[in-house]
């Protein structure tokens, strides 16, 4: 009797790890948060500094929500849905690692936070949740976040996740038709290597 042909199954795709925290928990994006990007699309800012077109429709979120889960399969970058810990099923942000500069130690972090779940913390939480994994990643030296001046939310979570401003990038990123002003912030994984003898 012939034995029966065994089907090679596909490797499952690679998905960021759920990273729980003390009020957020950073997950992969699923098809149901697609509420999150239906209203981050709403917003003034985001769809100047995300790939959510202004004003998506569901075709349209449902489509960044495939592109996020292809980022780490593709090679670049981790996103991960931002829920709150007591209601984790919904998604209110996004938080990202970029992977572009891995090679040199580098790890850009991006985020938002949908609209009507603002200041109650969740960025400043995804943040510190996100950096605090990350700088424990093998190859990540220095995490950098690119922060408009006047963007006092986003530099306000940034430092309460331990992130210092190094200095203003004048003109450095093309905005909404307009070069604008960025300041850097960073975190540095561990203290340099002391020199040899
Ligand atoms: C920036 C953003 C992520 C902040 O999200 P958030 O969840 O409201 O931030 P948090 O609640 O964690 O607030 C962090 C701090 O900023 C303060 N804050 C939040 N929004 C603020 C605002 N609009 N003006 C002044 N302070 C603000 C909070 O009071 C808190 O202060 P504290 O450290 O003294 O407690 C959110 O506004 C957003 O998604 N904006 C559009 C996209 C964006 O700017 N992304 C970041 C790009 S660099």
């Amino acid at each position: 009797m012939q034995e029966p042909e065994v089907q090679a199954q596909p490797e499952p795709e690679p998905q960021p790890p759920e990273l729980t925290a003390r009020r957020v928990v950073l997950r992969p994006f699923r098809d149901t948060d697609l509420d999150a990007v239906l209203e981050a699309a709403d917003d003034p800012l985001i769809p100047l500094i995300t790939s959510i077109p202004s004003g998506v429709d569901t075709a349209g979120a449902l489509a960044y929500i495939t592109r996020q889960r292809n980022r780490l399969p593709a090679g670049l970058g981790y996103s991960f849905a931002v829920a709150e810990r007591r209601d984790a099923a919904m998604a209110v942000g996004q938080v990202g690692l970029c992977l572009r500069d891995a090679d040199i130690g580098r790890g850009r972090i991006r985020y938002w936070i949908r609209p009507s779940f603002r200041r109650q913390g969740l960025a400043a939480d995804a943040l510190a949740t996100l950096s605090e994994w990350a700088v424990s990643l093998p190859w990540v030296r220095r995490l950098e976040l690119l922060i408009e001046p006047a963007n006092e939310g986003s530099w306000r979570a940034a430092e309460s996740a331990g992130f210092q401003r190094e200095g203003v990038l004048r003109a450095f990123q093309p905005i909404g038709g307009t070069q604008r002003d960025m300041a850097m912030y960073a975190r540095i994984s561990a203290p340099a290597a002391p020199p040899e003898d």
